[in-house]
């Protein structure tokens, strides 16, 4: 662990208590609104020293610990994305600060574009595997061995049971999805979205593989929902924009929250 990590660590237990967190959420685009149905305390990521701008609006950049349906969550209201600084571990330190909290669990949340008929606008997607279509990884430069992450079973299946068993519970249709990630920030071109969909994709973004693989690095267990805020570049009439992700997110988030919510409760 960086001694960055173990000295952020330490200034954010001085703030809110030695507790250990259980689970850390990262917050995709338009999603920022469970950070405050959490009961806790805030902390601009401005604050805490190496953590990234986090810039991108739609983002809310603060760390929010506190308690969710009776377990103890470390809410990240803002990721940075390798767009914003060429860097595609712009999340380890982040991460390393999750586990060092004491968190064994990361579920990432993210806004997509969807390829699939039956996962419209609206709908939430579970991750059961990715495609790194970016070329790119958050490893490159670790010196380690510790670096040759295995990455079958990178989405947990007991988490994913469980999340599955919420969604369930709570009457939302939750299916399975394969997520491709594109560096972005230029969405992607109809004759990519056909390319990927024949490779076996589901879904496209631009975020949460790196955390993924950066999360199975550190040795948390990983899972990851995404909310449907478009069909994907040439699969519909509809525009797709930055402003119409924003606008569109908070449709799937109502569901998501349910699912998380339902997820913790069987931890606590
Ligand atoms: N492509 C990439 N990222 C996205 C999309 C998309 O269609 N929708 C929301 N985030």
């Amino acid at each position: 662990m960086s001694k960055n990590a173990e000295t952020v660590a330490a200034q954010i237990k001085d703030a809110v208590g030695a507790d250990p967190v259980s689970v850390g959420l990262i917050l995709g685009s338009g999603l920022g609104h469970i950070a405050e149905a959490v009961d806790g305390i805030a902390i601009a990521y401005d604050n805490l020293p190496g953590f990234p701008h986090a810039g991108v609006s739609g983002h809310n950049p603060k760390l929010v610990i506190g308690d969710l349906e009776g377990v103890r969550v470390a809410v990240f209201g803002g990721r940075s994305h390798y767009y914003e600084s060429g860097r595609a571990d712009a999340m380890r330190l982040p991460l390393e600060v999750l586990k060092e909290l004491g968190a064994d669990t990361m579920i990432a949340t993210n806004a997509a574009g969807s390829m699939r008929p039956d996962m419209p606008t609206g709908s939430i997607m579970c991750l059961s595997d990715h495609i790194n279509f970016s070329g790119l990884n958050p490893l490159i430069g670790e010196p380690t061995d510790a670096r040759f992450v295995p990455m079958k079973d990178a989405y947990d299946p007991e988490i994913r049971d469980a999340l599955h068993q919420a969604a369930k519970d709570a009457d939302i249709d939750m299916p399975n999805g394969v997520y491709a990630w594109y560096s972005g920030p230029s969405f992607e071109t109809p004759a990519e979205i056909r390319a990927i969909a024949m490779l076996g994709a589901d879904a496209v973004g631009m975020s949460t593989v790196p955390e993924v693989i950066l999360a199975r690095f550190l040795g948390l267990k990983a899972a990851a929902i995404s909310t449907i805020t478009n069909m994907a570049a040439g699969l519909s009439d509809e525009s797709i924009s930055h402003e119409h992700t924003k606008a569109r997110a908070p449709i799937g988030a109502a569901k998501l929250e349910k699912v998380l919510r339902g997820f913790l409760r069987t931890k606590s």
